[in-house]
């Protein structure tokens, strides 16, 4: 074991995320097979209330795979090597869907957006005029590796209208902590990691597809075996999963969908926007600066102050203080840390770690922050706490 495996350990990473104590006891249940009453049940209950999250009237499908699969699933069922597809790209995870639709044949119009931005879709509507017979745009709607919200009710909007293109949505970082109607929004294709807002461990991707891409599905001619959502849709019908159900993890997933039903889908949005609005509030206070310009309620970006390294503060944070954040990736590496607020988090771990952070930048630059300044701001974050609820 290692050091940080401690009772106070705070994972406040985009993914993946702390645990609801149920979630964890859940997970610590003896195994049962798939094939048994009690699982059957289970899983019929999940495929029914996933939907909830999902927002919509379609089939949802549990992947036993990480969010790639998921994102694999949406293209090799709905599209052939050859199609046009627009591929938005503003950080890491554009790049990987571009990428791997590029590997599957597709011909890959990409459409670069600086790091920190969100599309405008001013720019995509162009894109489609010239290239009217582009297949699918490929858009995050959290790109996790700048904590930008990308416009997806507005995407949905334009490319409702054409009959030959989909609007496929990478939720990974999205779906289940901010507002995200796939039906009512006319997303086509749609991507949830089990890590992220499903408060999960890793290893789970959830998927759905609309109507309108369910026919592009008839003439898909991409290779597809363990992705087959045709076949998943009939072993789904019949009660089971294609292959073997990954049983602890939906399990698991049972107790969240209750724990969210009991909530409430709204006052989900609004516990992790509240911890998005205190990052954005406080830890700006302490001398981090917004780096996303359209910032999401999952995950917040912070450029780090110009003197300071933020891979060293991240690790700063773990080893000393217990709290796992997550630094930059490529052009953003050191420049920026950036902090999940999706999971079980407590208002004590948003104080603790707004403390932490201030004590990090000490420990770089004493002359950077005092104590006393420090102490006032985390008065100050504690009554907003209060009087926010
Ligand atoms: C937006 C986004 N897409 C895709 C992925 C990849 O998911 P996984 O690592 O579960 O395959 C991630 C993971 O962090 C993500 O944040």
């Amino acid at each position: 074991m290692t050091s940080i495996i401690r009772n106070d350990y705070s994972l406040l990473a985009p993914g993946p995320v702390n645990l609801h104590p149920e979630v964890r006891a859940a997970l610590a249940m003896p195994m049962i097979h798939h094939r048994t009453p009690e699982f059957d049940q289970i899983l019929k209950n999940v495929l029914s209330e996933i939907k909830n999250v999902f927002q919509t009237e379609q089939d949802v499908f549990l992947l036993s795979s990480t969010g790639s699969g998921g994102m694999e699933a949406l293209l090799v069922n709905t599209l052939s090597p050859g199609d046009t597809v627009i591929a938005i790209v503003s950080g890491k995870f554009g790049e990987r869907w571009a990428l791997m639709a590029k590997t599957f044949g597709m011909k890959v119009i990409t459409l670069e957006v600086p790091w920190g931005e969100a599309v405008r879709v001013a720019d995509v509507e162009d894109l489609l005029k010239k290239n009217p017979h582009t297949r699918a745009v490929l858009c995050q709607a959290c790109e996790t590796s700048t904590a930008v919200a990308h416009p997806i009710q507005e995407l949905g909007q334009l490319i409702h209208p054409l009959p030959e293109t989909l609007l496929l949505v990478d939720a990974i970082t999205a779906l289940g902590a901010y507002p995200l109607p796939m039906d009512q929004w006319h997303i086509d294709g749609l991507v949830a990691g089990s890590q992220k807002a499903f408060m999960l461990p890793t290893g789970m991707a959830f998927v759905s597809l609309s109507t309108k891409a369910w026919k592009f599905v008839e003439t898909a001619q991409c290779p597809r075996f363990y992705f087959d959502l045709r076949k998943e849709k009939i072993a789904n019908h019949n009660g089971e999963t294609f292959f073997s159900s990954n049983v602890a993890v939906i399990r698991a997933l049972e107790v969240v969908l209750r724990l969210i039903k009991e909530q409430g889908l709204e006052s989900l949005f609004h516990s992790i926007h509240r911890r998005a609005e205190f990052t954005r509030l406080f830890v700006q206070k302490l001398g981090f600066t917004l780096y996303a310009k359209a910032p999401s309620d999952s995950v917040t970006a912070l450029r780090v102050p110009p003197q300071m390294d933020g891979q060293k503060i991240r690790s700063h944070l773990e080893q000393v203080h217990h709290i796992t954040i997550m630094g930059g990736q490529d052009q953003a590496k050191g420049k920026i840390i950036r902090i999940g607020h999706m999971g079980y988090i407590q208002d004590d771990e948003l104080l603790h770690l707004l403390k932490s952070l201030g004590y990090t930048l000490r420990s770089f630059d004493p002359d950077f922050i005092s104590l006393e300044q420090i102490s006032t701001i985390a008065d100050e974050a504690r009554l907003w706490l209060e009087q926010n609820p």
